[in-house]
């Protein structure tokens, strides 16, 4: 295995963690052939196969799933080493790796402005992703911190309330229903209804409303992203619950409505968390107290301006 680089492991990681040489290859800024190649020659140094593809579906051989938990492991240590190194300098210096689930894009970013201008040393990299993955990268110890709505009962972690972050009905501006008041669910879902993909925690939340109330919507159509949603509302083509903060751009030519109906909105909250035992790099550190004093009074202050511009 000495012959093997660490840019093989790195490669092999990204196409073990996407179960594709494509989209490993577009994480990475390389060609699929590089990253093939990259495979090959370390199945190589292997002496076995790493993946096998049935199907259309890539798999881990037994091998392969050896060789990922000893790359993680190796990624694992490293990074605690870059810690301890850039925590002896005492610097605010180097990387800050963020996950969040998706209606986060709507605050985090904007917070991350100030922050990185008084620490301009510091790298960022913020995946936006949904509830099931990010948990995923949350079990496997991947970021520094994680952002979402509904922590996970099954992985011991430390929970740090952040924001709120209600889920509403929203309908275009000339849906009949627009300008009803206190719309029953059962009314609610003889519309047809746009949801968020399987995987989504706001699909989650929604179903389980529904469920509590025994009613079932009508989905016409799964969307994995909340700016398509809205466009897909815009356009005619449902209705759809998507968390308050997704407004945040629109202003006062918003072509959407929040709806008035029962149980809404959901109210949820965004979390700050991270395994419990976790040690925190100073980076991390500073950036979580950031984010639970100054970004709170940041994006509350934020969210009002908006909101009560677009207060149907
Ligand atoms: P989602 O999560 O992007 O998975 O829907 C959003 C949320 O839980 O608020």
């Amino acid at each position: 295995m000495k012959q093997a680089t660490f840019h093989q492991l790195k490669v092999f990681e990204a196409v073990a963690r996407h179960s594709s040489f494509t989209r490993a290859a577009e994480e990475l800024f390389l060609t699929q052939p590089t990253v093939s190649m990259q495979v090959k020659q370390l199945a190589k140094v292997v002496g076995l196969p790493l993946f096998e593809q049935v199907g259309k579906h890539l798999y881990l051989t037994a091998a392969g799933q050896e060789l990922l938990a000893t790359c993680r492991e190796i990624f694992e240590k490293l990074s605690q080493f870059e810690i301890a190194i850039a925590d002896l300098k005492g610097l605010k210096q180097g990387c800050l790796r963020l996950a969040a689930i998706t209606t986060t894009k709507y605050v985090i970013p904007r917070l991350l402005g100030p922050f990185c201008q008084r620490y301009p040393g510091i790298d960022v990299s913020l995946t936006i992703t949904n509830h099931e993955r990010l948990l995923a990268s949350l079990a496997e110890n991947r970021d520094d911190l994680y952002i979402l709505s509904q922590p996970p009962e099954d992985i011991d972690i430390s929970t740090h309330l952040f924001l709120e972050n209600p889920l509403v009905v929203l309908a275009s501006r000339d849906h009949p229903l627009a300008t009803e008041k206190n719309i029953s669910l059962k009314r609610l879902v003889e519309e047809p209804f746009i949801m968020r993909e399987p995987g989504s925690g706001t699909r989650k939340a929604v179903q389980k409303l529904f469920d509590e109330h025994g009613v079932c919507a009508k989905v016409k159509l799964d969307l994995g992203s909340n700016e398509a949603i809205k466009q897909a509302i815009a356009g005619g083509l449902g209705i759809s619950v998507l968390s308050r903060h997704t407004l945040t751009v629109e202003g006062t030519t918003s072509q959407l409505v929040i709806l008035d109906v029962e149980c809404f909105p959901i109210q949820r909250y965004w979390y700050v968390v991270y395994p419990t035992g976790k040690q925190l790099s100073v980076i991390a550190g500073t950036f979580f107290e950031y984010l639970l004093n100054e970004g709170k009074e940041l994006a509350i202050a934020d969210y009002l301006r908006k909101h009560i511009l677009t207060k149907p």
